[in-house]
Parts: C-alpha cells; sequence; structure tokens
C-alpha cells in the first residue's frame, strides 16, 4: 500500500539562520550524496537536492508510514521474471516472418508454443525446424518443449473458435500469451483499391486480432488465468509511410493498435494484460515482395531510419518476450515501437 500521509509542500517564509554546527539530520530517505558541509552551513533539508527552488521545504513521512526503499529481490531474481516456463503461447501468423521468430523467442526462454497460420502446412514444418532447433541448441535438455501447428483463418469467427479449443485440447486446457501476427499489406492508390481485396486486409489484419484476441479471453476469463496478449500492429499505425500509397492498411494498424488500448482497459480486471508492438520496416517476405517489385524503395526507406538500417525479425525476440512475460507485469496499453527511430522524426 502506498503511504497514508501526504507530502506537504510549503513555501518557506525566511531561510534560516546559518547555524554554527552542521546539524545534518539524516533521515531514512536521505542518501550518500548529500554533502556532509555547505560552504553557507545551512541545515540541509530531506528532498532539497530534488527541486531547484531551495525556499521550498519538504516534510517527509516518518519511514514507517513509507514503502520500502530496498529491492525486494536478490541479485538474480530480476532475470527469472522474463522466464516463460510453464506458459503456452499461441502465435498467429507464426508460420514464418515475424511470427516465426518471435515464437522462437518464446520458445526459447521456457514457453510451449502454438503455431496458428492459414498455411498449414508450412505451420507443420516450421513447429518441427524450431524443435529441430531447440534440441540442437540444448543437447542436454532434460524436457523438450511442445511446438504444436494449426491451420486456421484467423478472420473467420468459426475457424478461429474451433482452433483455440484444439489448441486447449493439445496443451492441458490452458493459453497463456497470444501473439497476433497474422497479417499482410497491399500497395494501391486509394481510389483504386478493389474493394473485396480491402475487406480482405481488414478481415485479416483486425477481425483476425479481434477474434484471435476475444476467443483466447474467454478462456482466460472462464478459468480466472492471468494473461498476456502482443497485438503485432505497426509503425503505420501512427504515420503515413511515403512513397507507397497503402492507405487501408495504415488504417487498419492504428485500429490494431487502439483495440490494444481498449481491451487493456476492458480486460485488466481479469489480469489480462495487451499491449502492441508496432514494427518499423523489417526484412521478410512480405516487405521482400514489396523491394521485388519497387528497387528504388529500400534505399528511399534506409535514408528515412535514424538507424540507418531496416530491422531484422530478431529485433523483435526481446520486446516480445519481455512483453509475455512477468517482467512486464505493470505494462499494459501500451505501444512499443520497434522501429529503428522512423517514428520519432
Ligand atoms: N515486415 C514488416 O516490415 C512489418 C512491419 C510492420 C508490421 N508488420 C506486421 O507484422 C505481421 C507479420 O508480418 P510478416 O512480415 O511476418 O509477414 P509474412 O507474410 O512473412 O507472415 C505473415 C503470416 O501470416 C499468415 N497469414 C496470412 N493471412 C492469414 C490468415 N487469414 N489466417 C492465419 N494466418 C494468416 C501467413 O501465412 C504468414 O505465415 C503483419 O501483421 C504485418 O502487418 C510487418
Amino acid at each position: 500500500m502506498f503511504r497514508s500521509t501526504p507530502l506537504l509542500l510549503r513555501r518557506a517564509r525566511a531561510l534560516p539562520r546559518p547555524s554554527s554546527a552542521t546539524t545534518l539530520r539524516p533521515t531514512a530517505r536521505s542518501i550518500s550524496t548529500i554533502h556532509p558541509l555547505r560552504k553557507d552551513h545551512r541545515e540541509i533539508k530531506p528532498g532539497q537536492f530534488a527541486r531547484t527552488d531551495p525556499s521550498i521545504t519538504m516534510e517527509y513521512p516518518a519511514e514507517k508510514d513509507m514503502p520500502s526503499s530496498k529491492p525486494p529481490w536478490r541479485y538474480g531474481q530480476m532475470s527469472k521474471s522474463f522466464s516463460l516456463e510453464g506458459k503456452v503461447a499461441v502465435v498467429t501468423g507464426g508460420a514464418g516472418g515475424l511470427g516465426y521468430v518471435m515464437t522462437q523467442a518464446l520458445v526459447e526462454f521456457g514457453a510451449d508454443a502454438a503455431i496458428v497460420d492459414l498455411n498449414g502446412e508450412q505451420a507443420v514444418e516450421s513447429a518441427k525446424n524450431l524443435l529441430e532447433h531447440f534440441k540442437s541448441e540444448n543437447p542436454d535438455a532434460e524436457c523438450l518443449p511442445k511446438i504444436t501447428a494449426h491451420t486456421s483463418d484467423v478472420s473467420s469467427p468459426t475457424s478461429v473458435r474451433s482452433t483455440i479449443s484444439e489448441i486447449l485440447a493439445q496443451h492441458n486446457s490452458h493459453i497463456d500469451v497470444l501473439v497476433t501476427s497474422a497479417g499482410f499489406t497491399e500497395n494501391f492508390k486509394a481510389e483504386e483499391y478493389p474493394h473485396d481485396r480491402m475487406q480482405k486486409l481488414w478481415g485479416v489484419n483486425v477481425d483476425g486480432t479481434y477474434l484471435s484476441a476475444v476467443e483466447v479471453a474467454k478462456h482466460m476469463i472462464e478459468r480466472k488465468r492471468p494473461g498476456s496478449m502482443i497485438f503485432i500492429g505497426s509503425m503505420s499505425g501512427g504515420i503515413v509511410n511515403v512513397p507507397q500509397p497503402q492507405a487501408p492498411y495504415n488504417a487498419s494498424k492504428a485500429a490494431v493498435r487502439h483495440l490494444a488500448s481498449s481491451l487493456a482497459v476492458e480486460w485488466a480486471p481479469h489480469r489480462i494484460r495487451v499491449n502492441c508492438i508496432s514494427p518499423g520496416y523489417m526484412l521478410t517476405a512480405l516487405t521482400k515482395k514489396i523491394l521485388d517489385d519497387n528497387p528504388d524503395l529500400k534505399a528511399k526507406w534506409t535514408s528515412l531510419i535514424p538507424q540507418g538500417r531496416m530491422g531484422n525479425p530478431e529485433d523483435l525476440k526481446g520486446p516480445v518476450v519481455f512483453l509475455a512475460s512477468e517482467a512486464s507485469n505493470y505494462v499494459t496499453g501500451a505501444d512499443l515501437r520497434v522501429d529503428g527511430g522512423y517514428t520519432v522524426i
């Protein structure tokens, strides 16, 4: 609990007269950077160095009324908070691209995983590859991660519903983490975008995120399990990419970002955290196709990125593990931009 005694700020009428001896009264909150003696011999007040106006004085509550200032954990325990051992992570679009690498990161940190993808064959192949990779990296591992593959169209409510039941049946009736990476982009001038294709785009990017989240949330709420959801948005949800025209994609990613904030608030009482990762330009199949079609584009894009390079899928490993794990227990409704600084200029 936070202290009940309010911090009292008040303006002193006059500065105290210098006293003959320095009366440094160490309070329990005083820290060693306080100089023991000042030239003018004035009494040093608690909190004095945290403000620029010396006429402000503060009265701190007694130590017994303050929250502990000592870190409660032993050294090394912080790293344990990143562990995903015992958790089951579902990754939509996990058969390829960013989803595949994020699944790898979650498995590396101890999670079991369920790969959900429209491309069922590739999902099976990817699950096998991840397991083989884990074995080669951990030849002495006592137990292996369980990695399952599920064919599903995230834009279809019935498909999502049956996929989540299938995952629960195969993973001991629990899901702890959801990452929604299924999504795609297309470049059309707005006035030429075929309506059916635009609906498909929104169906996968927006409905797909929403439907997956709701189905997993129902499970978490029913079983009273806390959980973490990470929606893969895009920096395009907050800026307008140039020069390629992609208005519906940008709008779809703005929707994904705001869904994360809205659902974070709605599900906070159920201990479900919902955050968004907004990647910048990453080198994957999705961007390769665009770059192959427009060879000059890579130079243009790179010139706009402060870090001077496109991102690698591996750049998402740390962010996704952080948000999936207990290390981010008090982070919800956030948008984590992983874009080499693109959106800050
Ligand atoms: N690559 C980038 O530069 C970049 C940047 C910002 C955001 N993103 C976002 O990251 C996510 C992943 O992008 P990527 O580059 O890895 O793309 P990708 O094409 O390499 O992978 C997307 C995966 O989603 C699957 N998928 C597509 N439609 C599906 C559906 N209806 N149901 C289930 N699965 C489906 C695909 O089969 C594929 O495996 C997308 O949401 C994308 O918008 C990508």
